[in-house]
């Protein structure tokens, strides 16, 4: 019987429960593998800090948020002989395989554990959808349609006040959230970190909305995105949504208001796309693991779910659709 560790790295996403539930439920029944949940990721791989995960564990977890394994950003490889403590840990702990489900970090050092012989297999998880090599991330839908709901909502407000409502969202490297959500909640303006802005430019797309007769606009911008001064100087400061709500104020002298989205993005239950997907690459990563095909991590492409090498993944961010980019900007101001 062969025994087999899953963890669950970097920031909780919806989904993930989904993940660990399909990995397990078919690796017991098809594949008869005994499973030992890794706790707090990484850091449960550093400290052999691990509970028994049977068919009882995972029963009713697939619409919970967040992960039953509980999560940490703890990246061996920052700390001194990491990777050597995790292989050592994976004699001690008995395992004869293992499934990271994680982002950008977490699967870096699941592709440098491949290279040390680590049998190890990758989940790509991620809200931000940055990540390459994978059409979509599971966690990505729930993350709009809670974007989409609350650009609805805000809506409301910035109609009935004339007001300017700027809505921060999460997106540190790229604007897939903002684009897709601005996209569904019809924004004014879509502020991304793939492009640069200036005041200038957002203080007029915002006036000329007003001067057609719209006596109210909103703005999404990602946490991510910078403004460059008319210098071209890039500003750095925190609080991008501050920053933009307080310039177009002075611009404009429209009244303007924000509102940051912050982990409300994560949190809660996946939507019905997610739980599906968070399946589908569950299944398919004890499959690989059932055919000793290690190195590899999950995908989507198209509509098929493929297994693409660990490294393909982690060595750049998949950034938003410059078309689809496009297309918003026909709906700005
Ligand atoms: O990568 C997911 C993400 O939610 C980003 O969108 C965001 O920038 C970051 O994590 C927030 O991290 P933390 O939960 O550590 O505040």
């Amino acid at each position: 019987e062969k025994t087999i560790g899953i963890l669950t790295g970097g920031g909780d996403c919806p989904g993930l429960n989904a993940v660990i539930r399909a990995v397990v439920r078919k690796g017991i029944t098809a594949y008869r593998y005994r499973f030992r949940g890794i706790l707090k990721g990484w850091k449960g791989m550093m400290e052999c800090d691990w509970e028994p995960l049977g068919l009882e564990e995972i029963s009713g977890i697939l619409p919970k948020g967040g992960t039953i394994l509980g999560t940490s950003r703890t990246n061996p490889f920052k700390e001194e002989d990491g990777g050597e403590i995790v292989v050592d840990n994976m004699r001690r702990m008995k395992l004869d395989a293992l499934v990271a489900i994680g982002g950008e970090d977490t699967l870096g050092v699941a592709n440098k554990l491949a290279s040390m012989s680590v049998p190890i297999v990758g989940v790509p998880k991620t809200i931000d959808n940055d990540l390459n090599g994978t059409d979509y991330t599971f966690g990505f839908d729930t993350a709009v349609n809670i974007v989409t709901e609350a650009i609805d909502r805000i809506h409301t407000t910035a109609e009935s006040h004339n007001r300017v409502m700027v809505i921060e969202v999460m997106g540190r490297h790229s604007g897939w959230i903002a684009l897709h959500a601005g996209l569904a909640g019809g924004a004014d303006m879509i502020l991304i970190p793939e492009q640069k802005y200036t005041i200038q430019e957002i203080v007029s797309t915002i006036r000329k909305r007003h001067e057609r007769g719209k006596d109210f606009s909103i703005v999404v911008v990602a946490e991510g995105a910078q403004l460059v001064s008319e210098e071209g100087e890039e500003n750095k400061l925190g609080g991008i949504g501050q920053l933009v709500a307080h310039a177009v104020e002075e611009g404009t002298s429209y009244e303007t208001r924000v509102t940051v989205l912050g982990h409300l993005q994560r949190g809660g239950t996946p939507t019905a796309f997610d739980r599906v997907l968070g399946t589908r690459f569950g299944i398919a990563a004890i499959d690989l693991v059932h055919a000793g095909d290690f190195g590899k991590m999950v995908s989507l492409q198209g509509n098929e779910i493929v297994a693409i090498p660990l490294a393909e993944a982690v060595n750049q961010l998949k950034l938003v659709d410059q078309e689809l980019y496009d297309l918003a900007t026909v709906f700005f101001g």
